[in-house]
C-alpha cells in the first residue's frame, strides 16, 4: 500500500537550510528560513534562557506526565504579555500549551473546524505552512490580497473579503511582523478590521508569532488586543519559537476567548481532546524554561533586554536597507515602515537563482528576505548583488 504514494517535494523553505549549509564559499548569506541572527551572524541561545535552564537542571524534580494541556504555569505567565496587564476580559480566556506556533495554528483551525466553520479566509501571501495547515485540516481556505504594490496593507481587498464571508467562515490574521511581507497594519487599520470582523461576527484566528520583533511587546499586540476586545469569541496561536529563540523546542500556545468565563470548560475540552489525538502533549523544556523565566522579575528584564536588542538590530538593517534607496530596480524604502524579520522583494525566479548560484545569497523563492540575515559587514554585498540583477 505504501507504494501507492506519490513523491512529495521538500518543503521549499526548509530545503533552503539544507542547501545553504552544503555552498562552501566563504562570503555566502542565509536570508532563508526565519531565525534572528546576531551582527556575527550567530543564532545564540538567550543568556536568560540559559539561566532558565540551568534552574531546571538543578530544580526539576520530575519529567512525568502533564496531561495535552501542557505546562499551565506557562500558558498563565504569558497572558499579561500577550493581553496586557489589566485586560478586562482576562476571564473569557482560556489557553493550552502547543508543539510551537505551528501547533497553536492548527489546534486553531481544528477547534473552529469542530465549532463548525468551513472556511478560513487568509491574506496572500502568507506563511506557506497557513495554507498547508488549513488543507489538512481540511476546511475550505479563502483569500484575499494582502499587500498594494507600494508596500502598505491592501485594505480594500480585506474589506470586500470579510463583506462577502459567510457567518461560518473564519478569518486568519498576522498579528504583528507579517511572515511573508512585513507589512503590518497600522492602529487606524486594526480599528477599521475591528469593527469590520465585530458587523459580520465571523471568527477571529489572531497568529501572534513574533510578538517583540516589530516596536516592542506591547505595541505588536495592540491589533490583537483591539480585536479582542470588540470581538465575543476568538482563537489565538502564540509562539515563544522567535520572542525567546527556541525554535527548534517547540515552544506556543493556543488561547481560546468565549463569550463569557462559563463557556471555557467546552472549548477547553474540544481543544484537550483535538491535541490528544493529534500530539497527545506537548514537549515540556521549552515552555518550563520561559515559565521559570517568566515568574523571575530578574531574568523576565534581561529577557526583555536581549528581545529589544534583537528588535532594535532588526531595524536598524531595515533602515540601513532603505537608505540605500534603490537597488537596480527594487525599492528598498518601504523596508524602513515594515516590521519583523521579513521582506518580500520583487524579484523574479531566475532573479533569485542567479543571486544564489552567483552571488551565494540564499532566499526563498518568493523573494521573501530574512532582514537578520543581514549584517553591516555584507549588507553593502547584498544592496549591490541585487542591483546586479535586476538592473
Ligand atoms: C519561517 O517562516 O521562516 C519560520 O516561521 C520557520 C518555519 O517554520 O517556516
Amino acid at each position: 500500500i505504501l507504494a501507492q504514494l506519490t513523491q512529495q517535494p521538500p518543503d521549499a523553505l526548509l530545503a533552503l537550510i539544507k542547501l545553504y549549509s552544503a555552498d562552501e564559499r566563504g562570503d555566502k548569506i542565509d536570508l532563508g528560513v526565519g531565525v534572528y541572527r546576531t551582527d556575527d551572524g550567530a543564532t545564540p541561545v538567550f543568556t536568560s534562557i540559559k539561566k532558565a535552564e540551568q534552574a531546571l537542571v538543578d530544580k526539576q524534580d520530575s519529567k512525568a506526565y502533564l496531561g495535552p494541556e501542557g505546562d499551565m504555569g506557562f500558558v498563565e505567565a504569558l497572558k499579561p504579555i500577550i493581553f496586557g496587564k489589566d485586560f478586562a476580559k482576562i476571564d473569557s480566556i482560556d489557553g493550552m500549551q502547543t508543539p510551537g506556533g505551528t501547533g497553536g495554528v492548527r489546534l486553531a483551525v481544528a477547534l473552529a473546524k469542530a465549532a463548525g466553520v468551513t472556511k478560513v479566509w487568509m491574506g496572500t501571501p502568507s506563511w506557506p505552512n497557513h495554507a498547508q495547515i488549513l488543507k489538512d485540516v481540511g476546511v475550505a481556505a479563502g483569500s484575499f490580497n494582502h499587500a498594494t504594490a507600494d508596500g502598505t496593507a491592501d485594505m480594500a481587498a480585506l474589506r470586500e473579503a470579510i463583506a462577502g464571508a459567510a457567518p461560518t467562515d473564519a478569518i486568519l490574521l498576522h498579528g504583528c511582523c507579517h511572515n511573508p511581507t512585513g507589512i503590518d497594519y497600522s492602529l487606524a487599520e486594526w480599528e477599521e478590521i475591528t469593527a469590520l470582523l465585530k458587523d459580520k461576527g465571523i471568527l477571529p484566528i489572531l497568529d501572534l508569532a513574533y510578538q517583540g520583533l516589530g516596536d516592542g511587546l506591547e505595541e505588536d499586540a495592540a491589533g490583537v488586543r483591539m480585536v479582542l476586545e470588540a470581538v465575543p469569541e476568538a482563537l489565538i496561536a502564540y509562539s515563544c519559537d522567535k520572542n525567546f529563540g527556541l525554535y527548534r523546542d517547540r515552544v506556543g500556545a493556543i488561547y481560546m476567548m468565549g463569550e463569557g468565563a462559563d463557556c471555557l470548560p467546552c472549548i477547553a475540552s474540544n481543544g484537550a481532546s483535538l491535541a490528544r489525538a493529534n500530539w497527545s502533549m506537548p514537549p515540556d523544556h521549552g515552555a518550563a524554561a520561559v515559565r521559570t523565566i517568566l515568574s523571575d522579575a530578574a531574568l523576565t528584564t534581561e529577557w526583555k533586554e536581549e528581545l529589544e536588542s534583537m528588535r532594535t538590530r532588526i531595524n536598524q538593517v531595515r533602515a540601513k536597507l532603505a537608505e540605500a534607496g534603490v537597488a537596480g530596480s527594487v525599492d528598498l524604502k518601504p523596508l524602513a515602515t515594515q516590521r519583523g524579520l521579513f521582506a518580500i522583494l520583487p524579484l523574479s525566479k531566475e532573479q533569485i537563482q542567479k543571486l544564489r548560484e552567483d552571488h551565494a545569497i540564499y532566499m526563498a523563492g518568493s523573494g521573501r528576505i530574512n532582514i537578520a540575515g543581514l549584517t553591516m559587514g555584507n549588507i553593502d554585498k547584498f544592496i549591490a548583488a541585487v542591483a546586479e540583477v535586476s538592473a
